[in-house]
């Protein structure tokens, strides 16, 4: 079986393709490498490996040839669309149409969604629940999802909000972002801190896309919740679950914050089928307290 992986170098994309290659698989890599080669050197000298640099904009180079595309390349996450809404609607909207257009009917397609187009009500949420995406990265990503939508070979997995440690580290997501500022700074200062997200680890988001992968028959044309039940929590929550375990102050500002995301999301549909997260928030927090002891090298990557 031939796999691809675009956005092979990110964030999940780097642990996904290292836990398909332990698995035997043949890997492709695709990505254009905006953060550096360095995320994929460790799965440089796998035999089973092929890294490709090429630009998702103009399509994925000899598609036909893969049973199974993993398509994760993207502008991700709120700040970098606000930033770059133009980039954002090409690169995630508009490459998927021409992913969709070269699509044949025996390939799969699994789509990295997200559950951030739930938007702002605070009210529990499943797949059936109208979708409210308020900013623009949700934006592009529910329309991508639009355009996958009567695709029968398509699974689009719209994730719960990744954290833990990867070689290519995003220090924008929250609960990554929230344990650096404990370590570093000392303080977290909160905007909406009522507001409640969802969580997943970064290896359990990559075990996740696995498990449609070999699941694909049974989730094949549809949209699941990727996450977990149980790891629906407040940003005052979290922050709580990272003072049990380190010393650092926390501010509850008067500022609304830009971000209105607010949901608690319902992750039946796909723990029907198998799938439930295997590590929680607190595992996450003691992986990132051990890794942001070089918080001079992590400093790096921060973006916000
Ligand atoms: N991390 C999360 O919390 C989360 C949650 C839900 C959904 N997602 C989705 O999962 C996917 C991966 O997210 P991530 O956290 O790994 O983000 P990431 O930014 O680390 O990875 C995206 C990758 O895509 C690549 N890329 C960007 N533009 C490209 C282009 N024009 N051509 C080729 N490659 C390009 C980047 O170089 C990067 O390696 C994204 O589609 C994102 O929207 C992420």
């Amino acid at each position: 079986m031939k796999i691809l992986v675009t956005g092979g170098a990110g964030y999940k994309g780097t642990v996904l393709t290292r836990k398909l290659l332990e698995q035997g698989y043949d890997v492709t890599l695709l990505d254009n490498f905006m953060y550096g080669y360095e995320p994929v050197m460790h799965l440089a000298n796998n035999p089973k490996l092929t890294i490709i640099k090429h630009d998702i904009r103009n399509g994925i180079p000899d598609m036909a040839k893969y049973d199974v595309i993993f398509h994760l390349a993207g502008i991700s996450g709120f700040p970098a669309c606000a930033s770059n809404p133009h980039s954002a609607q090409l690169i995630n909207v508009e490459a998927i149409r021409l992913i969709a257009r070269d699509l044949s009917h025996g390939q799969m397609l699994i789509n990295a969604s997200t559950t951030s187009m739930y938007g702002k009500s605070g009210m529990p949420c499943n797949e059936e629940t109208a979708v409210d995406p308020v900013s623009t990265y949700a934006q592009t990503k529910l329309a991508a999802e639009e355009i996958l939508h009567d695709r029968e070979n398509v699974v689009s997995l719209r994730f719960a909000t990744v954290f833990g440690f990867s070689t290519r580290m995003r220090m924008d997501l929250m609960i990554n972002d929230f344990v650096y500022k404990a370590v570093k700074e000392r303080v977290i200062v909160l905007f909406d801190s009522f507001a409640k997200r969802t969580f997943i680890h970064v290896e359990d988001a990559a075990d996740c896309y696995i498990f449609t992968m070999k699941n694909f028959d049974r989730m094949r044309s549809n949209v699941f919740n990727a996450g977990g039940n149980n790891l629906n929590f407040s940003k005052e929550e979290i922050a709580q679950k990272i003072k049990n375990k380190v010393d650092f102050s926390i501010i509850n500002s008067e500022v609304k914050d830009k971000d209105l995301r607010h949901f608690i999301v319902n992750f039946d549909k796909i723990a029907g089928l198998g799938f439930k997260p295997a590590r929680t928030v607190e595992d996450g927090i003691d992986e990132l307290l051990r890794i942001y002891s070089f918080y001079e090298y992590y400093s790096h990557f921060r973006t916000i």
